[in-house]
């Protein structure tokens, strides 16, 4: 056959199909999207989907004390409603969803979109084991008791004062700094606590005091040297404080912030910093 009269025939046989399918395929794109409607217990990756309800949403997001500084992350994001609520009634500066499902991270983002928060509100499709939020000032949850604990190590690594509320489930032996119940369903807040275990050395004008610390969570234990006092507190976030003896029978606080291998504050009346000189023992 004449090579032009082949390419001619197949260009029609291309364009009768393109003219069979594709009316099928843009019926059919929006009618799914559309169409989409979801259900409370369908199968998500690790966890099915239930919202929390609106009103321990408010009550959880008054609990992380919520606001305009804020940047929240909800890991595994659902409708959206918890982001969307917190732009919308605690004004923050932005919330992420993490949401494995494509049609609800569709959903989600149509929601912000009508309810006036998007960009501010905004969904992205991942799965939260494999999503950075490492930005994130707020984190809030609904999963299930083993996702908490996979979860616990990147949480407790994120800047200390990052603020974490989950709906129903603990994170086990770290115990939660506040809670909240709202017709019978609970949540659970902590702070991520800095790191203090360790040698301090205090100085504090011509005083100079060593700390040996350990921790767990935000509870930390040890002794104070030259007094050969034993301390211990909790941390809220970067802040930590601690009774010590002032020498003359009578005590003082010791009331500082925590960055990195430093610390400064107050030690009773004097400005004191302090300098971590040994890691704790692995
Ligand atoms: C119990 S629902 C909570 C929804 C929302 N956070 C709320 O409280 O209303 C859990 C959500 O996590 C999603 N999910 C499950 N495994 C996930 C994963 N590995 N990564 C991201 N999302 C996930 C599910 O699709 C579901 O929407």
């Amino acid at each position: 056959m004449d090579p032009r009269a082949l390419v001619t025939r197949r260009r029609a046989m291309v364009a009768t199909l393109l003219a069979t399918v594709l009316p099928f395929v843009a019926a059919a794109q929006p009618a799914a999207q559309e169409t989409f409607e979801p259900r409370v217990g369908q199968a998500g990756k690790d966890v099915i989907w239930v919202p929390t309800p609106n009103g321990l949403i408010d009550r959880m997001l008054r609990m992380a004390n919520a606001g305009p500084s804020d940047k929240l992350v909800d890991l595994g994001s659902g409708d959206g409603r918890i982001a969307i609520a917190a732009v919308r009634d605690f004004k923050v500066a932005s919330a992420t969803g993490i949401e494995y499902n494509p049609a609800m991270v569709t959903l989600s983002n149509r929601n912000a979109t009508e309810q006036g928060v998007a960009p501010r509100a905004k969904f992205i499709e991942g799965d939260i084991f494999a999503t950075d939020f490492s930005d994130a000032t707020i984190v809030t949850m609904y999963l299930l008791p083993s996702l908490n604990l996979r979860l616990r190590p990147t949480i407790l690594n994120m800047k200390p004062g990052t603020r974490v509320v989950s709906h129903a489930f603990t994170m086990e032996e770290w115990r939660p700094d506040d809670r909240a119940e709202v017709e019978g369903q609970n949540a659970y807040f902590w702070i991520v606590p800095a790191r203090v275990a360790g040698t301090w050395r205090v100085q504090a004008g011509a005083e100079t005091v060593e700390l040996k610390l350990t921790q767990s969570f935000q509870d930390f234990r040890g002794t104070a040297a030259p007094m050969n006092a034993t301390v211990q507190g909790s941390l809220k976030g970067d802040e930590i404080r601690l009774t010590l003896p002032d020498g003359r029978g009578g005590q003082r606080e010791l009331v500082g912030k925590v960055a990195g291998e430093q610390m400064s504050g107050k030690l009773g009346a004097d400005n004191f910093t302090a300098t971590r000189i040994a890691q704790p023992a692995p």
